[in-house]
């Protein structure tokens, strides 16, 4: 099937699609995204992708660059045209196009770029293995709550994780503290079976499937400390796991060394990826 990609204005097959090499996204990191997963054809937390979308963008002096409906609409009708059951939609918007220059252009119209992925979210050995995380300093910038499209620290992050034959790393602040993953955020259970994950606030990007679990456990009555945690109560919990759009939630087994519980996804963690998996193909309704 011809896949395509919406590019300012315009549906492009995924091949031709382009932005000019001034594109401030391209040159300086000027920009935010959101990844959004589609199960069964519907939008996950559409609502609070756009929510976070508009307020990464008004983090950054920046308005949507069509209005919110235009963009639920033109989203909607990429993962319609590229057929897309399961998957996710990626919106980006950068400040525009213009002569290099730090400061911001006065003419420069912002871009709107989407595109779409197929993911078979049912057959990965990750969520019934489970996976491993290494840690590693965190050194990424102090607004980690707006959701940049400058993600080099975290690609840097996550390729070592995969050098380590690791799925994800969970990034340390200067307190010995496990802020998140490079691309999801990181929680355990204790041994008296708290769910734990850090606070909001800008050391960490405000997940929304983090927002849909808690949501979850709180409707499980399950006990919930939103707090951080260090790389060594980690390595001793009885349980771990991290959430995104794209990692629903996943069974973390090992960190670094550490063998987690029984080195097998824990059983909390399996129920709150049941659940997930209820909600995201609209068995269930928290949210
Ligand atoms: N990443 N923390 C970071 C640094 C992230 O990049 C992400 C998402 C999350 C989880 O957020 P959510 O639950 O809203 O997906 C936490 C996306 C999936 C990505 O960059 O591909």
């Amino acid at each position: 099937m011809a896949r395509f990609a919406y590019v300012n204005g315009r549906y492009l097959p995924h091949g031709q699609a382009a932005v000019h090499i001034e594109d401030r996204g391209y040159q300086f990191g000027d920009g935010v995204y959101e990844v959004v997963t589609v199960a069964a054809g519907r939008m996950i937390d559409e609502g609070p992708h756009l929510d976070r979308l508009e307020r990464s963008l008004s983090e950054i002096a920046m308005d949507m660059p069509v209005s919110r409906r235009a963009v639920q609409l033109l989203g909607r009708e990429l993962v319609r045209r590229n057929g897309v059951r399961n998957g996710l939609l990626y919106i980006q918007v950068t400040r525009g196009v213009a002569p290099r220059d730090h400061k911001f252009p006065k003419l420069a119209r912002p871009a709107l770029v989407m595109t779409t992925k197929h993911i078979d979210f049912a057959a990965q050995p990750k969520f019934t293995e489970g996976v491993k995380v290494i840690t590693i300093p965190d050194e990424r910038w102090a607004r980690r709550d707006i959701k940049t499209i400058g993600l080099l620290p975290n690609c840097l992050g996550k390729q070592r994780a995969a050098e380590s034959g690791a799925y994800e790393a969970w990034q340390v602040d200067d307190d010995g503290l496990v802020t998140e993953g490079t691309s999801s955020n990181a929680w355990i259970v204790t041994a008296d079976g708290r769910l734990v994950t850090r606070h909001l606030g800008s050391e960490i990007l405000h997940g929304v499937t983090r927002r849909t679990i808690l949501a979850i456990a709180a409707e499980e009555c399950i006990a919930l400390d939103e707090r951080p945690f260090g790389v060594d109560e980690a390595k001793a919990a009885a349980e771990a796991f991290v959430t995104s759009a794209t990692s629903f939630v996943t069974p973390v087994v090992r960190i670094d060394e550490a063998v987690i519980g029984d080195g097998i996804p824990g059983p909390l963690s399996r129920r709150l990826l049941a659940w997930y998996r209820d909600y995201a193909t609209g068995l269930r309704d928290t949210g």
